[in-house]
């Protein structure tokens, strides 16, 4: 018998007020019909002055223990893929603790941008394997609108707020790809890549800062590794492309997006796509579209599903697991 880490709860918070594209042509030399071609995004959702990443975060993880059917003091342990903390510190984990009013356990954060849910399944994988936790609860939660230039076209329309959380929960498997659970990860990063996609600010300057990014550099990059990334997960799970049910992407762009299937061998009717009502909500686009994927009725109980990612670091990987 093997241990592995089952999907056991998912669920999902997008903040009330959405922004259409063509609130951007107003105040900026912009079009509708350029950010739906150039991204594949029609709109995103834009957090309310003083909504946290930890309010949203909460609420997600509220809605995923309610489908998991689980109490917060069912969980050993809560991480949070977030590049938008609250603040510096305690860790956005911490405060969705305390919120979830759950004093057992311990809660960390994951920093690694768009990856970071990614990484989160991981860790959490690993902690589960190694019997460390039990229940862990993978949250992704982002306000990037607070790092927005909104004078700079080319960032300020890609980006959306939101949170999407998953429980996972230690099941026994026969080891085989056919067991339920996280089957393989693949983690990579190269920093060598650091100043194509950062923040201007953080605790050496003692400002916020806002995002920067060279968009073609870090397209060319993600075309190139996701696919690599996704083949390498499946390969450790002893599994191919035609075993793919499900890609749950990086909700970037609808290019990249399109181009890594292409590369993967897998039809677009396999893909599941948000980008269009969330744009690019960084670590949080994973887990909202896995919960948006269940809503739907496409991610059943039984599907392989592959999820890949990119993003500041760079920092990219892949987990493949079953439903
Ligand atoms: O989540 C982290 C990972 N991030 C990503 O994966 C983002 C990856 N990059 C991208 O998605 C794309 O590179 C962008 C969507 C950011 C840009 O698309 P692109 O096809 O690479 O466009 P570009 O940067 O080459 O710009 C083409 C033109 C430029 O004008 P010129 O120099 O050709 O005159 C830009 O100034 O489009 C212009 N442009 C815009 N025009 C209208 C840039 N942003 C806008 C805009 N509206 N919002």
């Amino acid at each position: 018998m093997t241990i592995r880490a089952v999907v056991k709860g998912v669920g999902h918070y997008l903040p009330e007020r959405i922004v259409p594209n063509a609130e951007f042509e107003a105040a900026l030399d912009t079009s509708d019909d350029w950010i739906r071609s150039r991204t594949g995004i029609e709109r995103r959702h834009i957090a309310a002055p003083g909504q946290t990443t930890s309010d949203m975060a909460t609420r997600a993880a509220r809605a995923a223990l309610d489908d998991a059917g689980l109490e917060p003091s069912d969980l050993d342990t809560i991480i949070v893929a977030t590049s938008t903390a609250d603040l510096t510190f305690p860790s956005a984990a911490t405060m969705v603790q305390h919120a979830l009013g759950m004093t057992n356990g311990f809660a960390f954060d994951v920093q690694a941008v768009c990856a970071g849910f990614v990484y989160g399944l991981a860790n959490a994988n690993a902690l589960i394997l190694s019997g460390q936790a039990r229940r862990v609860m993978v949250i992704g939660a982002e306000t990037f609108s607070r790092l927005m230039d909104w004078t700079d076209r080319s960032t300020c329309v890609l980006f959306g707020d939101g949170a999407g959380a998953l429980v996972l929960e230690a099941a026994e498997g026969a080891g085989t790809s056919a067991d339920r659970g996280i089957l393989s990860s693949d983690l990579h990063s190269d920093g060598t890549y650091r100043d194509i996609l950062y923040v201007d600010g953080g605790v050496a300057t003692r400002t916020t800062g806002h995002l920067r990014m060279h968009g073609k550099e870090v397209f060319r990059h993600a075309v190139e590794k996701l696919a690599a990334t996704a083949h390498a997960a499946l390969d450790k799970a002893g599994l191919t492309n035609d075993d793919v049910d499900w890609i749950v992407p990086h909700q970037a762009n609808l290019r990249i997006i399109k181009a890594t299937a292409t590369k993967m061998g897998v039809p677009m009717d396999r893909v599941v796509l948000t980008v269009q009502d969330h744009g690019n909500t960084s670590a949080a686009s994973i887990p909202l579209a896995l919960s948006t994927g269940k809503a739907r009725g496409q991610i059943k109980q039984g599907d392989l599903v592959v999820t890949e990612a990119i993003g500041g670091g760079l920092a990219w990987g892949s987990v493949v697991l079953r439903w």
